[in-house]
């Protein structure tokens, strides 16, 4: 489910909103400078669709998504829960944990999810605003917003990533550990 839960920075506890309202989310977003989008989900998509396929039945979308040509760099990013592989729960630690903490890149942060889910947690101003992202949408954190990543404790998606520069994913990170005082993806979709 694509959730918003907009909370105080000073106090997570203190929550302004919480709605799984598409509309609603997508407005909220854009009051704030920030893009959200449902895109049409594909019915035969599943985790092992392949990447060329991926990006050519959402061809129209990304096209028009880049009409200006500004990504140069598009790609798929996917992870998936392999209990067979005994270094399985250390790589999703690992993955995990990479954008946990606060940063900000140098360009927009674009993701559509094809699959799976997980949660941006954008700190604009006094508010963080949690955004559950799950299958079918797309969102675009603006270049330099404070932002945290939380993929879950079991990662599982599938994600369209749009770069202009090939190590735009690079993080600036702030040292601050407010990300810490936040409910994690696990504790947002069980709550
Ligand atoms: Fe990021």
């Amino acid at each position: 489910m694509t959730l918003l839960q907009i909370m105080s920075d000073k106090d997570a506890a203190d929550v302004t909103l919480r709605t799984e309202d598409d509309a609603v989310i997508a407005a909220e977003l854009a009051k704030r400078g920030i893009t959200f989008e449902r895109w049409p989900l594909l019915e035969n998509l599943t985790g092992a669709t392949s990447t060329e396929d991926l990006l050519a039945e959402y061809a129209s979308r990304i096209d028009a998504l880049n009409a200006d040509g500004r990504y140069k760099f598009i790609d798929v990013a996917r992870i998936h829960p392999d209990e067979s592989d005994p270094e399985w729960p250390a790589k999703a630690t690992a993955a995990r944990t990479k954008f946990l903490d606060e940063h900000r890149h140098a360009e927009d942060e674009v993701r559509f999810f094809a699959a799976g889910q997980g949660c941006f947690y954008l700190h604009l101003g006094d508010e963080v605003l949690a955004t559950v992202c799950t299958a079918g949408d797309l969102v675009s954190v603006p270049a330099g917003t404070l932002h945290w990543f939380d993929m879950g404790t079991r990662p599982e998606f599938v994600a369209v990533r749009f770069f202009e520069e090939e190590d735009g994913w690079i993080g600036d990170f702030t040292g601050d550990k407010i990300s810490g005082g936040f409910p994690t993806l696990d504790e947002l979709v069980g709550a």
